[in-house]
């Protein structure tokens, strides 16, 4: 197996001409360079964010790589189920085909917040909005032939634990735990999502990643004198889990992606290490039908 991903970089990616693909928050980070590696093998590329000028700005220097790639943004807070549906509903509007979506936006262990709808912020933005967002494009993947879902974990899946009772801040906050509660969920969603599509006429294929520990923003809210003390893996390393996910052609439905080198820190991508409570096929079951609810798909809720 070793051999197989020894040293697997973005040239592996294979001819993706073909392909429409969805990468949220891409104008930066793991994110930026998964869209990069996607464009780079021809791949018609929607660069998902927050924020225009941002989006922009990543766009520009995709560009400037490669005159010819075919990039485009779309705006979503995924702090907002609204604004989660806006994007899926422009989408879908605009497109008849979708071969990858790459749930990679997030947030790490911000001050206490909450989206539009009261959830906890990284609850909401790791993993509800795009919990909504899959649902919403579920149809459109399903009649795109061999459509892949990729789902962007963490190792600190490995210390969460899903709290029901502590999604809207009930609890003195714990910014830590709720990063890990929230990445806990992400692994967990794609492998419910592979469980369910087995049997559809046309499935969609789930997999997992996590990039290691990786050099990006996402350590915006931990104090400097920690991050200085700490070892990252370059940016454009830190996507390559995500973009053999996304891409390798044996890859199968709830396979998981890190890093190879020590406790899944740094290296190259192989399969990762997947967290005992992470495969509870019953807290899977559970998470998604309440999921149905907190994104408003199924019942009367009122935000
Ligand atoms: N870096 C690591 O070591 C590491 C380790 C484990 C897992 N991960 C996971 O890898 C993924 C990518 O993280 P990264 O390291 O590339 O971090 P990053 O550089 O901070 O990128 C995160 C992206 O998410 C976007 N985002 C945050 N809140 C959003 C919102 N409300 N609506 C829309 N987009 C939003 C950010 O947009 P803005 O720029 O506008 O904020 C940015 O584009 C995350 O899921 C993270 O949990 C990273």
């Amino acid at each position: 197996m070793k051999k197989e991903f020894e040293e697997w970089v973005d040239n592996h990616v294979g001819n993706q001409d073909s392909k429409t693909a969805i990468v949220t928050g891409a104008n930066t980070g793991i994110g930026f360079y998964t869209a990069l590696g996607l464009a780079k093998k021809g791949a018609n590329v929607i660069l998902a964010g927050r924020s225009e000028e941002k989006l922009q700005h990543a766009i520009s220097s995709i560009l400037e790589d490669l005159p010819a790639a075919r990039v485009s943004m779309a705006i979503v807070d995924l702090a907002s189920l609204q604004s989660v549906r806006d994007f899926a509903g422009q989408f879908l509007k605009d497109h008849r085909q979708l071969d990858l979506l790459v749930l990679n936006a997030g947030v790490m262990m911000p001050p206490a917040a909450t989206t539009e709808e009261g959830f906890e912020l990284q609850f909401g933005v790791n993993y509800l909005a795009h919990f909504l967002l899959t649902q919403l494009l579920l149809p459109v993947m399903r009649s795109t032939p061999n459509a892949r879902v990729v789902t962007v974990s963490s190792i600190a899946h490995r210390a969460g634990v899903i709290d029901f009772d502590n999604l809207r801040l009930e609890k003195p906050f714990d910014t830590r735990k709720l990063y890990y509660q929230s990445k806990l969920a992400n692994i967990i969603f794609a492998l419910e999502l592979a469980r369910r599509e087995v049997g559809q006429e046309q499935p969609v294929m789930s997999v997992a990643c996590h990039p290691g520990i990786t050099a990006s923003d996402l350590q915006r809210h931990l104090d400097p004198e920690i991050i200085r003390k700490m070892n990252f893996m370059e940016t454009w390393q830190g996507s390559l889990p995500t973009l053999l996910a996304a891409t390798k052609t044996d890859v199968q439905p709830g396979d998981y992606y890190g890093p190879d080198g020590e406790g899944e820190f740094m290296g190259w991508p192989a399969p990762g290490v997947i967290e005992e409570r992470a495969l509870d096929t019953e807290l899977g079951k559970l998470l998604w039908e309440k999921s149905m609810v907190y994104s408003g798909l199924q019942g009367n809720v009122q935000y």
